[in-house]
């Protein structure tokens, strides 16, 4: 298993996997340019995560999946475990937003992190369509936070 950090001009190539997770192209391409993005290989892709450095120093996570059919096997926790590492000596809080979904909080805690804030109607303002998880739309997005210095 090895972690590779993807090269700018490569980035767009992942952009049906980053839909998994982000289901509007527009949305991804405000970060995408501007994020790192990491991949985790066992042989193949496994999975994938795109962190940005926002204004506060702070780094987020702003995108993360893992390929259909390797869900449920680790990679993704792994994934955000390589982050925190790459990460912990430059910055003080990785961040990352979701909608109010029990599982991917539930993945989210499991990793480390724990809730910070909402951001009221951010699904509803900043997407052209209503968007749904598990039948249940979503309207704010949570966020949490991981003290990388703890990990340290
Ligand atoms: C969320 C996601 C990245 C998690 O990656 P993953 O590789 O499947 O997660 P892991 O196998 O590392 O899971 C670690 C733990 O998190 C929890 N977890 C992960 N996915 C879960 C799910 N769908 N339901 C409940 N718990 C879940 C479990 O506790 C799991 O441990 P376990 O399998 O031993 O019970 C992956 O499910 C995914 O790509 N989902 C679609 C895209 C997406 O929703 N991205 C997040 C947008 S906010």
């Amino acid at each position: 298993m090895d972690f590779v950090k993807i090269d700018d001009v490569d980035k767009a190539k992942y952009m049906d996997l980053l839909l998994i997770a982000d289901e509007q192209a527009d949305m991804i391409e405000k970060y995408l340019h501007r994020g790192e993005m990491f991949a985790l290989r066992d042989g193949d892709l496994r999975a994938l995560c795109v962190v940005t450095r926002e204004e506060s120093g702070a780094y987020e996570i702003k995108n993360i999946v893992t390929v259909p059919g390797y869900q449920r096997r680790g990679y993704g926790r792994q994934l955000i475990a390589h982050i925190v590492d790459y990460y912990k000596d430059s910055g003080n809080e990785l961040y990352v937003g979701t909608g109010d979904c029990p599982a991917i909080l539930r993945f989210y805690e499991g990793c480390g992190f724990a809730k910070s804030h909402l951001v009221k109607n951010f699904f509803i303002d900043n997407y052209d369509h209503p968007m749904y998880e598990n039948g249940q739309q979503l309207v704010d997005m949570m966020y949490l936070k991981m003290n990388l210095k703890r990990k340290n």
